[in-house]
């Protein structure tokens, strides 16, 4: 069932849409509109925009688009109905009680009882931990040098013995066998039915960012393997998209993350007074959580192993990061191995030092590189100089690329000049992205493949001429009416829009809620959001509009006529039409100061 109309447009006027988008993506003002990175695709220079005015959003980059609730769609990955229920308790506004389907209801229940399955069982673990079974786990934990109140801080916890005691907590507590095993606490086998997933492990319940437990990840106490067992992903678990420690991280107040390989790395930070720490969850970084991340901070510090496998995964997160268009800075933990022990053994404020002396990604990635040469060399001093000219290309911004170049001419004594050069002759030969390109649109429309694009988009440039500028009605509804559009959608949206304008309204997001799938969304935010060549001279503008309907007249005519099985009548419109169109052709257009 749909929410009425009036409902979902109360929703809507009560969650602005800079208000919203601002609180996932950070926003600039310029002119009327404010532009961010988009968090749709991934991308370095802003070509996502927001208009208070249109209350709509429309990525020039991707072609994602809609108005605030498609944005809560796309971002959240909810339905229509979901994102409608998630605006409507933001702003406080009461929604009438039948409102899921069948189908995502059910869904929604079996969420809310695998969530309560894995509370209780970070519960029973708890309490194992801080009782007689758990004595083992416990002066594990304190002869890592945790304290009681950290302990409790991230509710560790501990998994005993028996091969099914969690289990029969559970089952004792009401929950069935399909929740116990989806929640993926136990697995199931046909000779010994029911065992849990964890025993013998200390406990590391992972919680979401409202600190709702969705896994664990469990320890041994010795150096048995595999030493961590993790929850596999669930309905309610999904690893590239939570982080460990960040429920406590978000709201640290510093301006940085400090991003660690292992759970403990996080809990020992946090004990140490870095409150900013998170880690990803036994698997690698990826560019979902660089995107999560991307909502508090744009500046992310790694505080990775030291060893070999730490510096590669290390050089990956780099790459991450910079491709989502975050600053990646490199601490250095030598001699120790990872921030728990570095911490251990010289506290805090040596720790501080190292962020202070944090090394910047770009460098860091040239150090590594330089291993491979012997730069004493000159063949091989060569090559790695060619190497650090290709990798200079990841800077699109030239002044940016420029402070590099020259950072790295004095680091390892090389010409500027040359350098200079080697770089625009890369430029030259990949015809990368070496002239600054603030926002990047997507290809005109003058040589799409689509037979009716060029159609569609003179359509567009018209309907969005109409809503930044509604005045011009009055002028081309003598004209043009919502058949002229020649796409299905074009014209449904057309209809509202000129039934609109007759009253002299002017709404485009409401328009965008007579679609419910969010492809639709998009399209019709791509209708409202078309780029206008800025003109500010009257006579060429009236000129652009005369042209603007003109071709659609003459599409629309020419579309008319071709159909197939002409009647009589579609031919005497068609002559009629084509007189409309003569005299359209002499009429020039006055535009109203
Ligand atoms: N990890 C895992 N499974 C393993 C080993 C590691 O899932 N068999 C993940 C865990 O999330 C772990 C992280 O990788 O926290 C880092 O591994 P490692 O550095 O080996 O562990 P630490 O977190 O340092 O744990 P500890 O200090 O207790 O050894
Ligand atoms: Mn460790």
């Amino acid at each position: 069932m749909r929410y009425p109309e009036e409902l979902i447009e109360e929703v809507r006027l009560k969650n602005d849409i800079v208000d919203v988008i601002g609180s996932y993506v950070k926003l600039q003002r310029k002119g009327a509109s404010y532009f961010g990175l988009c968090p749709f695709h991934s991308e370095k220079s802003p070509s996502f925009s927001v208009s208070p005015a249109k209350q709509m959003y429309y990525c020039f980059g991707c072609g994602a688009g809609g108005n605030v609730i498609s944005f809560i769609m796309n971002y959240e990955n909810f339905s229509f109905q979901e994102a409608v229920k998630y605006l409507a308790d933001r702003a406080g506004v009461k929604l009438p009680e039948i409102e899921y389907s069948k189908e995502a209801k059910e869904k929604e229940a079996k969420r809310e009882k695998l969530l309560e399955a894995n509370r209780e069982a970070a519960k029973y673990f708890y309490y194992q931990l801080r009782n007689k079974p758990g004595e083992e786990g416990m002066k594990y934990l304190k002869g890592r040098g945790l304290t009681d109140e950290t302990i409790d801080k991230f509710g560790l916890g501990f998994s005993c013995m028996m091969s099914n005691d969690l289990v029969k907590y559970l089952e004792s507590r009401g929950f069935s066998d399909e929740i116990i095993k989806d929640a993926a606490l136990a697995t199931f086998n046909e000779k010994y039915g029911m065992s849990d997933l964890f025993w013998n492990r200390v406990m590391y319940p992972i919680q979401d960012i409202n600190h709702r437990v969705i896994g664990f990840g469990g320890r041994v106490m010795s150096d048995a393997k595999p030493k961590y067992l993790n929850s596999p992903e669930s309905m309610i678990f999904d690893k590239s998209r939570n982080l460990y420690g960040l429920n406590f991280a978000r709201t640290s107040r510093k301006n940085h993350f400090i991003l660690c390989e292992g759970y403990m790395d996080v809990i020992a930070m946090h004990q140490a007074g870095f409150n900013e720490a998170v880690a990803s969850l036994g698997t690698a970084f990826t560019s979902g959580q660089a995107n999560i991340l991307r909502r508090y901070t744009d500046s992310v510090y790694l505080a990775y192993d030291s060893d070999g496998a730490g510096v590669k995964a290390a050089l990956r997160a780099i790459g991450i990061l910079r491709d989502c268009g975050m600053i990646g800075k490199v601490i250095n933990l030598k001699p120790y191995k990872d921030p728990d022990e570095f911490i251990k053994n010289l506290g805090a404020e040596a720790f501080q030092e190292r962020i202070d002396n944090a090394e910047n990604s770009f460098f860091f990635e040239i150090r590594q590189l330089e291993d491979g040469y012997n730069l004493k060399d000159p063949d091989d001093r060569t090559k790695f100089i060619k190497e650090i000219g290709m990798r200079l290309m990841n800077f699109p911004d030239e002044i940016e690329r420029e402070n590099y170049m020259a950072a790295v001419c004095d680091k390892y004594n090389i010409g500027y000049e040359s350098l200079k050069k080697l770089v625009a002759a890369n430029a030259m030969k990949t015809g990368a992205g070496m002239e600054v390109r603030p926002i990047e649109r997507p290809k005109s429309g003058i040589h799409s493949k689509d037979p009716d694009e060029n159609t569609k988009k003179v359509q567009r440039l018209l309907l969005t001429w109409l809503s930044d500028e509604p005045k011009i009605y009055r002028l081309i509804k003598k004209y043009i009416s919502p058949e002229d559009f020649t796409d299905e959608l074009y014209e449904k949206v057309a209809v509202k829009l000129f039934e609109d304008l007759e009253q002299g309204i002017m709404n485009p997001a409401k328009i965008v809620d007579m679609f419910e799938d969010d492809e639709e969304h998009a399209k019709v935010a791509a209708i409202f959001n078309t780029e206008l060549v800025e003109v500010t001279e009257k006579t060429e503008r009236e000129k652009a509009l005369h042209d603007l309907v003109f071709n659609i007249k003459k599409n629309s005519c020419e579309a008319a006529a071709s159909k197939p099985n002409q009647t009589m009548e579609d031919m005497m419109k068609d002559i009629e039409n084509k007189k409309a169109l003569e005299q359209l052709k002499k009429t020039p257009f006055k535009l109203d100061d």
